[in-house]
This record gives structure tokens, sequence and C-alpha cells, in this order.
């Protein structure tokens, strides 16, 4: 039976090539996607989405447009890394594909209420604003949430807008800290494993080999994305930081974990966004998260290179 998911992104390259394996696998019955302020302002992430979702020819799917700034800090955006557009190296247009009606969190509330208890993933990879505005406003919905399968977070290697937070936690500390502490079992991909996920020339090429629509469209978006910094990851290429969500809920082998008790600063100028990871269970608080640390990155690309050539 496929798994029902709902995909809260903020594309960026990485969301975009994560939408286009969560839409060529038939593990995941993708219920929509609700797109966020993150990389680029809300206006961009929205269109991106629906344009990946055409690309995927998934016009079945429902785009909705969520919250376009944090809880309660100044927006934050990525287009250093990311390009003006949000997923420069794609041939921008506007998307035939409309965006759905109604907001991205009053989409998450009526899915969940509607549904059985435990029946509903969310797979958040962008600033967590929409999930924790739903939560709040509707915190019924908690029981009907089976987990929450995210990218964001550091711990062990370091952040990567500060040097202890990475963009998702920091773009919105008040609504990661929501998140984190609503008590649904988590699965967090952080920095700490999605560093270990590069987008490395050879893995590049056997994507570009495919010599699909899907499949040059990744290439060149993974081609502007690529900046290497060889001695940050170890190798050449940029970690491919959201697939890996998707990527567990097809294939849990890939990825290896610890149980802990996550919870976010959001009172510190210094350590604001933190994800504080007790790795040792020392405050003996609830151990909702299994917080991910070692990723089988030659299988994930081999997965990834799989499912995009069925597009
Ligand atoms: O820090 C990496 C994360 O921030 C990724 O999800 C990327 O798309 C940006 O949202
Ligand atoms: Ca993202």
């Amino acid at each position: 039976m496929p798994r029902p998911v709902i995909i809260n992104c903020d594309p960026g390259q990485d969301d975009a090539v994560m939408l286009l394996l969560a839409c060529a696998s038939p593990e995941l019955d993708v219920l929509g996607v609700t797109t966020v302020a993150g990389n680029v302002p809300l206006d961009l992430t929205q269109r991106n989405a629906r344009l990946m979702l055409e690309l995927a020819g998934r016009s079945d799917v429902p785009v909705y447009a969520g919250c376009d700034r944090p809880l309660e800090r100044a927006p934050i955006t990525a287009e250093a890394v990311h390009g003006m557009t949000g997923i420069d190296g794609y041939p921008i247009h506007e998307p035939a594909l409309p965006l759905a009606e109604g907001h991205a969190a009053d989409f998450i509330i009526e899915t969940c209420r509607d549904a059985a208890d435990g029946a509903i993933t969310l797979v958040p990879t962008g600033p967590l604003t929409n999930i924790a505005t739903a939560l709040t406003q509707e915190p019924a919905i908690a029981s009907k949430i089976e987990q929450i399968v995210l990218m964001g977070g550091a711990f062990g290697r370091g952040g990567n807008v500060s040097p202890v937070a990475e963009f998702n936690i920091l773009a919105d500390p008040e609504a990661a800290k929501i998140v984190f502490g609503c008590g649904r079992p988590t699965v967090a991909f952080g920095l700490d494993v999605t560093q270990q996920v590069l987008t490395t020339p050879a893995r590049l090429e056997r994507i570009r080999a495919i010599s699909t629509p899907v499949a040059e469209a990744v290439a060149g978006m993974l081609t502007y994305y690529d900046n290497s910094n060889i001695e940050r990851y170890g190798g050449p290429g940029r970690p491919l930081h959201d697939p890996c969500p998707i990527a567990w809920l097809i294939q849990p082998d890939l990825f290896t974990g610890r149980q802990v008790n996550v919870d976010v600063e959001t009172g510190s100028e210094l350590t604001d966004g933190m994800t504080v990871v007790d790795l040792w269970g020392v405050t003996g608080r609830p151990k909702h998260t299994l917080w991910m640390r070692e990723a089988d990155a030659d299988g994930l690309y081999a997965l990834l290179t799989e499912r995009l050539a069925l597009l």
C-alpha cells in the first residue's frame, strides 16, 4: 500500500530533485506539495514546485502556497546557492499546472483531520513554518501524523549558515522548536548525514546519460548547483540534501542513525537555530527523533538514477 505523504519544500535545486524522486516512486502516495518561503521567496518556491510536478507528468498532485515569512524572524534566503530563480540551471517558464486554492497550512490541517490516526507522513525539506502553523492552529492533527521525516539541522559537522545552524532551521527557529517538540516520531536528516551525499561528476554523468528531458533538467540544475568545497565536504560536488528523506522512505537501509532528543535554540544570538542533539541521553528528555548519521551515498545515487529514468 503506498504511503500517504505531504511534502513541504522551498525549491531549490535539491528540493526539485527530491520532488522528481518522490513523483517517480510508487511506494509513496503524494497527497500534495506545500511550499514555503525559504531558499527564495514564496512566489518563486511555489512556481518552482509546480514546474517540477509538471516536468514529472504529475499534474494530479496539488501544489499549495503557504507562509511567505517565518513565524517571528525576518526572512533569510539562499540565492547565493540556488540563483535568483531558485532553480537556476533549469529553463524557467510559467507552468501550466495551476496553484491550488487555499493556504498550505489549511491543506495540512484538512488532510490530517480527515485521516485516521497515524495515517499521514509529513516530509518537510524547507523551513518548518507551514508545519508549525498547522500544529499550532489545530493541535489535534498531531495524532494523525505517523512520522515527520525532514531535512534540517546540524550537530556533529557544524552549520552552513552559522557556525552551528543549518538553513532550514535558522530560517525559522521558533517553527522548528514547535515541530521537534510536538511529540510525533521524527526522522531528521541534518548536515551530519547530507554532507555525505555529494553530486560528484561521475554521479552527475550517470544521471545525464539517461538522456531524457527529466535527466537533462536534473543535470542542468545540479551543474549550476555544484560548488565544490573539497576541504569542507571531503570531495568534489555539493551535498544533495533534500532527496535524503524521500530516499529513506523508499529504501530505509540507505541510512543509519540514533534515537535521541532534539531541541532547538531560539534565545541566543550566538547559537540561534542550533539543533541540540542529546546523543548520550543526558537530559532524560523524550527521544522522539531518529537523528541520521551515516549514508550509503552510492546506494542513494543508484536509487535516484534508477527512479529518474522512470519519468
Ligand atoms: O541547508 C540545506 C537546506 O536548506 C536544503 O533543504 C536546501 O534546499 C535549503 O532549503
Ligand atoms: Ca530545501
